[in-house]
């Protein structure tokens, strides 16, 4: 493995632990007999999961691994993931609960109870099969956090299409490539979006993205910064509808349809190691179950009494499994906001979690290392005592973060429980079980019941306590991913091949055991960056640099960076001597690769070289340049095909060239 950056050396140096209080232990909704149960009978455990569902039709098998690596999961068994998410929590008289507490960047809101979500998902869904789509269509949903994004969600999942929801942040480039490599009927967008105060265009992005594109049919906008906005939002006649014109009048009666356990639900685009991100794909029945089944034990969730907040985007899988299917499987009351943390002032989220009452609380490290920067002040102006449990997801929290989150903002009381899991996982994975577990700052600690995991080395046997290596999960869960979308043999090859021989998911993450047998992770193996919890890769930010017409080449590395966990660094060598390699060309880089890709790719900076360290064979040393990146030392370079080429950038750079 490679050394490890200064603020995970920290981690591997920690040894507090924080045992649950005998209060929190005693009403707590896991157990610790939750592993013992789960390990006498894995089938048996997942086959009682299932049943927190209402299916149409039961199941026969719980598992079928013999087509491995693809997994089905309650095989036979039939249930519309939308009624599970809503209709049932009305039929049993809880229509007037709230199910989402919005809040609007700009301070309106909107309180959603139950019986209402009911009709707006109905009325959506009606809208949808007016316009022809059926099950198997795919709907393709760019929207920032509106109440709308969820009701489109659901009204894909009760009609059985797949949503493929695309981040609000991504360029029209990166919209469009996912659209056609998925074949989208529908898009779902809105005029503008709020950000930092000001009303951004999304619509005219959109129509940039769809320019050509021959699958979509319909273009449906949700109005929602209206004249705020400046200028026209770009319409086409016969291909755009605004949300309100074609869902309000829809009938709020829709029937929903049983589907197959392992009916498509979603695909969602994630970043490999190569430029072209990949369509996770995420069916029904084995999804839910485990996305409720985490839900309710590793928040501690008690319907009804608490007010839960995820702050993800629904453009992330954690918006997916922890914003949209979890929660309201298990009838969630939860905050939902649209905006930035700072938007209006530092102590929004605080604000937020006064107000409602927030008491579950799930967030990234680094925001909890923005916040950390923003001074413990801006919390302490505010009423948190409703807090009792703490979520982090994302990328490693370093211990520095962990004990300001736990002292801060939990009131030194509130469990943390570190959540370790990936697009591709759907679910949670590894983590503390609140009320069972003894946490420790910065470890994710110990795979769930009803999961395995394992640290391996190089040839796949387990490493012991105390040893490094990669993470694998050796055993078939309800959650995994179902394939790579139109690419088998990629979801073979990523996954399923460095551990052929043993036939473990390969995570692509670097992790160690403590004496106790606790996982630590330690962040990707791969050439996968992890900037502020969004994974990018370094492929696809080097293809956006070179398709810039003076970059020859580039390189593209994760630096650490003390609070977005790494920043994009890049390496590029200019065409001709003739281009010059200032400042204003750097910027015109950055701006290019934030036009490919969104502004979350946009590399912190780029360093115009005169060559790239590379191996005989041609393979960039990435390793070399991660250390000019974080001014470390060289390390060892006798791989090099010219070994002097470190000179020549150390140089280089020293000189400003
Ligand atoms: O490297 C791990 C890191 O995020 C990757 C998955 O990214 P993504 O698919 O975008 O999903 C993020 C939200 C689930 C993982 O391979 N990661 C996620 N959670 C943690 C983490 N690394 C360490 N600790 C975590 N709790």
């Amino acid at each position: 493995m490679t050394e490890q950056s200064p603020a995970l050396v920290n981690l591997l140096t920690e040894s507090r632990t924080f045992p649950p209080s005998d209060e929190f232990a005693g009403q707590a909704n896991a157990k610790a007999d939750l592993y013992a149960k789960a390990d006498a009978d894995r089938e048996q455990f997942w086959a009682e999961q299932a049943e927190r569902l209402s299916w149409d039709t039961q199941w026969t098998q719980v598992l079928d691994w013999t087509n491995a690596p693809f997994a089905k999961w309650f095989v036979g068994g039939k249930l519309n993931v939308a009624y599970n998410c809503v209709d049932r929590h009305v039929e049993s008289g809880h229509g007037e609960q709230v199910a989402i507490h919005w809040v609007g960047e700009p301070g309106d809101t909107r309180d959603i109870t139950y019986a209402q979500l009911k009709d707006e998902v109905s009325k959506a869904a009606n809208a949808l099969t007016s316009l022809g789509v059926t099950a198997g269509d795919v709907v393709a949903i760019q929207l920032q956090m509106v109440p709308e994004a969820i009701f489109a969600m659901l009204a894909c999942a009760r009609i059985g299409a797949l949503h493929s929801v695309v981040f609000g942040g991504f360029s029209p480039t990166a919209l469009r490539a996912r659209v056609d490599d998925a074949s989208a009927k529908i898009v779902i967008t809105s005029d503008g979006q709020y950000r930092r105060g000001k009303a951004a265009p999304m619509k005219a992005n959109v129509d940039e993205a769809l320019e050509g594109a021959e699958t979509v049919e319909k273009v449906i906008v949700v109005r929602r910064t209206g004249s705020d906005l400046a200028g026209e939002v770009p319409w086409t006649d016969g291909r755009d509808l605004w949300w309100h014109d074609l869902v309000d009048g829809q009938s709020a009666e829709h029937t929903p349809e049983a589907f197959d356990s392992e009916h498509p639900l979603f695909i969602l685009y994630t970043s490999g190691t190569t430029g072209r991100p990949k369509g996770i794909l995420h069916t029904s029945g084995g999804y839910l179950t485990q996305a409720a089944y985490t839900h309710h034990n590793v928040f501690d969730h008690k319907p009804g009494e608490d007010v839960y907040w995820c702050t993800a985007d629904i453009g992330w899988i954690t918006g997916h499994s922890y914003i949209v299917y979890g929660p309201l499987a298990n009838r969630v009351t939860q905050v939902v906001y649209e905006g930035t943390p700072n938007t209006p002032h530092e102590g929004r989220h605080w604000e937020i979690i006064q107000k409602y009452k927030v008491s579950i609380y799930y967030t990234a490290p680094t925001l909890i290392r923005t916040f950390m920067k923003w001074g413990a002040d801006i919390p302490a102006k505010y009423d948190l005592t409703s807090l009792r449990v703490l979520g982090s997801v994302g990328e490693p929290i370093n211990p520095e973060a962990w004990i300001w989150y736990r002292e801060t903002i939990g009131a030194s009381k509130a469990p943390i429980v570190d959540t370790w899991w990936q697009t591709e996982t759907g679910s949670i994975m590894i983590s503390p079980l609140p009320g069972v577990t003894s946490t420790k700052p910065g470890s994710a600690q110990r795979a769930l019941p009803g999961i395995s995991a394992k640290v391996v080395d190089d040839q796949g046997n387990e490493v012991p306590h105390g040893g490094g290596g990669y993470l694998v999960l050796d055993q078939p869960w309800p959650g995994m991913l179902r394939g790579v979308w139109g690419d088998e043999e990629r979801f073979r090859e990523t996954y399923w091949s460095r551990f052929a021989d043993q036939g473990f998911y390969f995570a692509g993450d670097g992790a160690k055991y403590d004496d106790d047998g606790d996982i630590w992770l330690l962040g990707r193996v791969d050439d996968v960056m992890n900037v502020s919890g969004h994974r990018i890769s370094t492929t696809e930010v080097e293809s956006a640099l070179v398709s810039h017409p003076t970059v020859a080449e580039a390189a593209v590395v994760g630096a650490t960076d003390p609070t977005t966990g790494q920043g994009i660094v890049a390496f590029v060598i200019l065409r001709g001597n003739a281009v010059d390699g200032g400042e204003e060309a750097v910027q015109e880089l950055r701006n290019h690769v934030a036009k490919e890709i969104g502004p979350i790719a946009k590399p912190r900076q780029i360093m115009v070289v005169p060559e790239l360290p590379k191996t005989r064979s041609g393979k960039i040393m990435r390793r070399l340049l991660r250390d000019v990146a974080e001014n470390r030392a060289i390390g060892d370079v006798t791989t090099l095909a010219d070994s002097s080429v470190m000179d020549l950038i150390s140089t280089g750079l020293q000189s400003g060239k």
